[in-house]
């Protein structure tokens, strides 16, 4: 890599719950890289929306409150305005904001570039809805990762009981369902698996596996 290259990316877009976070995490942990997790932002935006009181269906008020978000990740957490806040952004009510805020055209233009401020050398893994086809256009590698809503189900399901905290599997699956849809309805930026992505169904996979495939994968695209 030289001055005038920028430093690779490696973007990993899909569905909630689909286990993107956990090996897009491992992955830039193994090869030495920086990471983004862009749903944190779009629920970081919710919970402060929803901390001052801000309707969700205020698209030029979210705008505003996005481009000027107080928010940083160090130490493995998120801070909102100097507070740790990485525990209630995972939260199901802050993942349901997150969705409806994510659907506004403005609030992804104010994020946009607080996101691209990820990129720095040594490389990139960032994951989210829209990394390979907005935010990283030219990524190196793009990998759309998914699996069976019941399966994501279950997933969610074992980390929330695994935290100790109270969950209906019947529920979660509703969610994950609406969420889905919403995600993939919506106008701008839809959950689509872009056209020079290449596609993971990591239902019958364990964790190790998905990362172990995602950097033969880098290998074979010379991302790295
Ligand atoms: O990945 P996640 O579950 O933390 O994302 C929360 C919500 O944010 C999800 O419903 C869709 C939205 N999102 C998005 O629209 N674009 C991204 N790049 C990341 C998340």
């Amino acid at each position: 890599m030289n001055e005038t290259t920028p430093a690779p990316v490696i973007a990993i877009d899909g569905p909630s719950a689909s286990g993107k976070g956990t090996v897009a995490a491992l992955l830039a942990k193994e090869l030495g890289f920086h990471y983004l997790d862009s749903g944190a932002l779009y629920r970081v935006v919710a919970l402060a929306a929803a901390r001052t009181g801000l309707s969700l269906d205020d698209e030029a008020a979210l705008a505003r409150l996005a481009d000027g978000l107080d928010v940083s990740f160090r130490a493995g957490e998120i801070w909102l305005e100097g507070e740790p806040v990485s525990e209630q952004v995972r939260s199901e009510a802050c993942g349901n904001g997150a969705s409806k805020v994510a659907a506004f055209p403005a609030v992804r233009r104010a994020l946009l570039e607080r996101q691209r401020a990820f990129r720095r050398p040594p490389g990139l893994v960032a994951d989210g809805r829209d990394m390979g086809s907005t935010v990283f256009p030219d990524a190196a590698l793009k990998v759309f990762l998914t699996a069976t809503p019941e399966v994501r189900a279950e997933r969610r399901y074992k980390q929330l009981i695994g935290k100790g905290l109270c969950a209906n599997i019947g529920e979660i699956l509703q969610d994950i369902r609406q969420r889905d849809a919403r995600d993939s309805a919506r106008s701008v930026a839809p959950l689509q698996k872009c056209a020079d992505a290449s596609l993971l169904d990591t239902t019958s996979l364990t964790i190790e596996q998905v990362v172990a495939e995602l950097i033969r994968r880098c290998r074979a695209a010379r991302a790295l």
